[in-house]
């Protein structure tokens, strides 16, 4: 299916509207410390970061790696666009930007040290298929870093029940596109059927309470209670909920960001693997 089709664009669950755009640049740089503060790979290195979205990652990744050289990918090329704005005003020189579809990539087997996946995983259908196929851009030896959410390591106070409902809509709606979006306890076993060796998997805790606002701010109300309204018309169509608790659900989950009674906590997976010499 090529890049810019309509019925490929509809069934990614959070939609590729402005408001995910930011939400997924704020989601980025809330955890960036978190996921990035140890990643590394030796100057030079030719990292492949596989769909890249609007970029969010792409600057917070090259920024940190600024000896390393990007090319950089997604199927969808409005996002390609934004990722190229963004990349250009942070004034990196070492990014490569493209659209491309993962199962049908333009790249040379075994051209790239680094696979970078992120957030990606959840939405496939197919991510074990996926893993394969990427698999083989990478070189004997190469490295696969890959993050993924887990929607399963989720628990927050007060917990209401509209609260914890709403919350549960995302999972079910994900799950009835065929996807995942519990795949972060996956990732081990996941890597290991892929073929890669030498597989480690780190979880990375965000944890919010009035003593952190930042984290409050950015996290739980500017990435995941948008994430949760993002798929509204989904979890009302299938009936998982009514208008009225669903807008009861909203508003208590926007609660436990917001109030000094209110704590959240969701768990990141991050995963390292090797392809084999
Ligand atoms: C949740 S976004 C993550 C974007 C980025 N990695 C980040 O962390 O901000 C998932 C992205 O995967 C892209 N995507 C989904 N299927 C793809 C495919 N087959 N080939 C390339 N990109 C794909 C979508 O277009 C979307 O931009």
């Amino acid at each position: 299916m090529s890049s810019g089709d309509l019925g490929e664009v509809s069934a990614y669950v959070h939609g590729y509207g402005e408001r995910e755009a930011q939400r997924l640049m704020d989601q980025a740089e809330s955890v960036r410390a978190l996921i990035h503060h140890d990643t590394e790979f030796p100057p030079d290195s030719r990292i492949l970061e596989v769909a890249c979205g609007v970029g969010a990652q792409t600057v917070a990744m090259a920024q940190q790696l600024s000896a390393c050289r990007f090319v950089s990918f997604d199927k969808i090329p409005q996002s390609v666009g934004l990722a190229a704005e963004r990349v250009h005003a942070a004034g990196l020189q070492r990014v490569d930007l493209l659209a491309a579809d993962l199962f049908e990539t333009p790249f040379k087997p075994e051209s790239f040290d680094v696979l970078f996946v992120s957030y990606l995983l959840e939405h496939l259908a197919d991510p074990l298929g996926a893993l394969t196929n990427l698999k083989a851009l990478l070189r004997p030896g190469g490295d696969l870093l890959v993050v993924e959410g887990d929607h399963g390591s989720c628990y927050f106070h007060p917990d209401t029940p509209e609260a914890t409902r709403a919350w549960k809509c995302l999972i079910d709606v994900q799950a009835g596109l065929g996807c995942d979006s519990e795949i972060g306890r996956r990732l081990h076993p996941l890597l290991q059927s892929a073929g890669f060796e030498d597989v480690r998997v780190s979880p990375r805790m965000v944890y919010a309470d009035e003593s952190r606002p930042l984290v409050q701010h950015q996290f739980v109300l500017q990435t995941i209670v948008p994430m949760v309204e993002g798929v509204r018309t989904e979890a009302l169509a299938k009936g998982l909920m009514s208008p009225i608790e669903w807008e009861k659900g909203i508003a208590d989950l926007r609660e436990t960001g917001l109030s000094s009674k209110g704590t959240f906590c969701y768990t990141f997976f991050k995963a390292s693997a090797k392809k084999s010499d």
